[in-house]
């Protein structure tokens, strides 16, 4: 039986901002609290299996990787020299466990496979606050209820960690049935890097409503929108598609790595002035009434239940997007990027 999305619990996940924005470093936080507990991590995708190895790294000892049957992750895991056991033997094993499954199948995997083995006691551990926040799981009295999200892609935790670096991390605490929690959170996260960049404090529902609404109209939706779009108007008038391809879409990561390491004002610095005087031209007109109403409809449905519900209810349907990515591929956008991509790089990538 499945638990419907119960809607956020009033004083528990509605706080937005936390009181101090001051970060903490490795050497402020002592790694024991995640070191002496039996630690399972559900799922061995991006984020599970590198936060395995960087945790193993960090000196936690006996990490069990809990995967379903049938899992394609298993021999990954099992190669990395992890043991790989069952979601119910996990949960009746763990003092803890890091919930790294995809965040749509929390409320099945916690309902069906966690909830009814569960050791008593047993902190849970999420990298993404949405299954807690929408309430897809509801919290037993006795677990702690810990937010330890690094924040960016999960391969690039152990990237980063391999370079003696990590991903910014951001903490927060729904439950603390222990006391610990905060300590717990605090060790997780310097024990897959971020203590060497910088550990903030924030609340599940700050970072679940962000990371959604930036994924949703800047970093997948606005940006793709904006791609498909562009490289359409060029097309139909006359540009070849390998060109427009080129200046809508290939050439997407050189800005964005710009950005990334100079700031929106120091990219405007580093690329021709030709190029400057045309976006300012044209930034406040995209950035117009409707794009408001856009963002505006976005945020309604992210800050109610509307969008998790819609996505769960589809997810639990079964054959999620299936439809749309068979769409996608079809493109001829996409016969454009192959084709250049076999060019540059000698085969389709
Ligand atoms: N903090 C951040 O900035 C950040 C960034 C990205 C992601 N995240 C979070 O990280 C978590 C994992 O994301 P990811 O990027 O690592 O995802 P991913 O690479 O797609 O891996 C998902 C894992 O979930 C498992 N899984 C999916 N459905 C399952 C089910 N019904 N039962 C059991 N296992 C199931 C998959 O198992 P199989 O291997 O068996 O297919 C896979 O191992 C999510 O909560 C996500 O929101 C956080």
């Amino acid at each position: 039986m499945i638990r419907p999305i119960g809607p956020t619990k009033p004083g528990v996940s509605r706080q937005m901002t936390v009181e101090t924005t001051e970060p903490l470093y490795t050497r402020d936080i002592d790694l024991k609290p995640i070191q002496s507990r039996r630690l399972a991590i559900v799922g061995y995708g991006n984020h599970g299996r590198s936060h395995a190895l960087c945790l193993r790294d960090s000196g936690v000892s006996g990490i069990r990787i809990a995967l379903r049957e049938g899992s394609p992750s298993r021999a990954k895991a099992e190669a990395d020299g992890f043991e790989v056991v069952s979601l119910p033997d996990a949960a009746a094993w763990a003092d803890a466990i890091s919930l790294l499954a995809a965040d749509e199948a929390h409320r099945q995997i916690w309902t069906e496979a966690i909830e009814p083995y569960r050791k008593p006691g047993q902190a849970l551990i999420v990298c993404h606050g949405f299954s807690i926040h929408y309430g897809l799981i509801a919290p037993p009295a006795d677990a702690d209820i810990i937010l330890a999200a690094a924040k960016g892609p999960g391969g690039a935790v152990r990237q980063e960690f391999e370079k003696g670096s990590g991903l910014i991390g951001f903490w927060a605490v729904h439950q603390d049935a222990s006391g610990q929690a905060r300590e717990l959170a605090l060790a997780y996260l310097s024990a897959i890097g971020s203590g060497q960049v910088g550990i903030f404090p924030t609340t599940f529902r700050e970072e679940t409503v962000s990371d959604l609404f930036g994924e949703q109209v800047v970093l997948v939706g606005g940006l793709v929108a904006l791609a498909k779009a562009s490289y359409e108007r060029l097309v139909a008038a006359g540009v070849s598609e390998r060109m427009a391809y080129i200046d809508c879409v290939h050439e997407i990561k050189y800005l964005a790595d710009l950005i990334q390491s100079r700031g929106i004002a120091g990219m405007y610095e580093a690329i021709s002035d030709t190029a400057e005087f045309g976006a300012r031209q044209i930034e406040d007109r995209i950035a117009g009434p409707e794009l408001k109403r856009v963002f505006d409809d976005a945020m309604a449905d992210i800050e109610s239940d509307r969008f998790a519900r819609k996505w769960v209810e589809t997810y639990e349907a079964g054959d999620a997007m299936k439809a749309e990515r068979a769409a996608d591929r079809a493109l001829p956008i996409e016969a454009a990027g192959a084709e250049l991509r076999s060019r540059i790089y000698g085969a389709t990538k």
